[in-house]
């Protein structure tokens, strides 16, 4: 074995041409799946504070953002509602005239070949603002799973192309994977939220979603930050229930998470870069901290060199701008 210094690693440093030939993580925009939040009404497009950008938009409204993501090159959305009214078992999320219902039909019938996923989880819909249904203060699993199953059956029905739970139930993959079959949607794949951890990272994102419980925490079903055996754990009962692509999420503060469940599964590997992520880098880079749109493209590189295959990110839109503006 060489070393110095007949050895030099600086040598393929020096030029431009070679660092881009010998780069081994190219973000493109095909890894993008970009968030959408949808609200009742018309003519509704009103931007969410914390997340610069980020709108909730009406269906019409929606409708149009599609077509310029589409038009951008972003391949996928995944939609999250804010329901026109919210009860305590979440009616809301499995209305077949829900606010997600209409519009996964506008979009299918409107934009042609834009992968429509949807977010399964009760805590946009509940006045409690919990993932499931409440006996005193406890999220009661088995009850809740019956709901998430009404729900992805809801969304497969009105015709979403994937199929993904958030809630982190347990025994919610296998019970939605039974029910779409039954229902037909053989075809219909699960993205399961598999390693989702009780962050604080989603701050931003349950001012958007409208979402934050009205007591307490989700720690009884969201995973502790400390635990990474766990998050494995999680992520094989999900893959033995009929998970077709595994999540992790938050994705830039779990990158180790990522890594070692790609390694371990080899299963495709999706991470959602989280809202509080996407706030603090916009944040900083509008203090003038940090080089926004560098950062933006080194944390989306980080999070796919750890083993992402897709990722969830408010900054799809603004990296596909910056993509088609930097590269031949
Ligand atoms: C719903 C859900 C959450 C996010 C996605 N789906 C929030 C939560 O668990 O409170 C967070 C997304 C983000 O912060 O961008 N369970
Ligand atoms: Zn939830």
């Amino acid at each position: 074995m060489a070393v110095y210094p007949t050895k030099r690693l600086r040598r393929l440093r020096y030029s431009p041409i070679v660092r881009d030939m010998i780069c081994e993580t190219i973000v493109t925009k095909k890894d993008f799946i970009y968030p959408l939040f949808v609200v009742p009404g018309k003519n509704i497009k009103k931007e969410v504070k914390s997340m610069p950008g980020n709108y909730h938009m009406s269906v019409d409204e929606i409708v149009r953002e599609c077509k310029e993501i589409q038009s951008l090159g972003i391949p996928a959305i995944i939609l999250f509602g804010i329901p026109e009214y919210k009860d305590e078992v979440g009616s809301g999320a499995y209305d077949p005239n829900g606010v997600i219902q209409q519009a996964i039909k506008a979009i299918k019938k409107e934009v042609k070949d834009l992968l429509v996923i949807t977010d399964v989880c009760l805590c946009e819909y509940t006045s409690h603002g919990h993932c499931g249904v409440l006996k005193g203060e406890e999220v009661l699993n088995d009850e809740t799973v019956e709901l998430l199953v009404k729900e992805a059956v809801s969304h497969a029905e009105a015709g979403a192309d994937i199929i993904a739970p958030s809630d982190m139930m347990d025994g919610r993959i296998g019970a939605i994977r039974k029910a779409l079959d039954q229902k037909g949607f053989y075809k219909t794949p699960i993205l399961s939220y598999a390693a989702k951890y009780a962050s604080g990272y989603y701050g931003p994102f349950r001012e958007a979603a409208e979402s934050t419980p009205a007591f307490g925490d989700r720690k009884s079903h969201q995973m502790d930050p400390g635990n990474s055996n766990e998050a494995m754990r999680e992520i094989e009962d999900d893959i033995e229930e009929g998970a077709d692509i595994i999540m992790v999420k938050p994705a830039g503060p779990y990158l180790d998470i990522i890594y070692r469940a790609k390694q371990k599964f080899g299963l495709p590997t999706a991470a959602y870069q989280v809202s509080g992520e996407f706030a603090m880098i916009k944040a900083a880079g509008k203090n003038g901290c940090i080089d926004e749109e560098r950062v933006m493209m080194e944390s989306l590189t980080a999070i796919k060199r750890a083993g992402a295959d897709m990722i969830l990110t408010y900054f799809a839109k603004d990296a596909a701008k910056y993509l088609d503006k930097t590269r031949k």
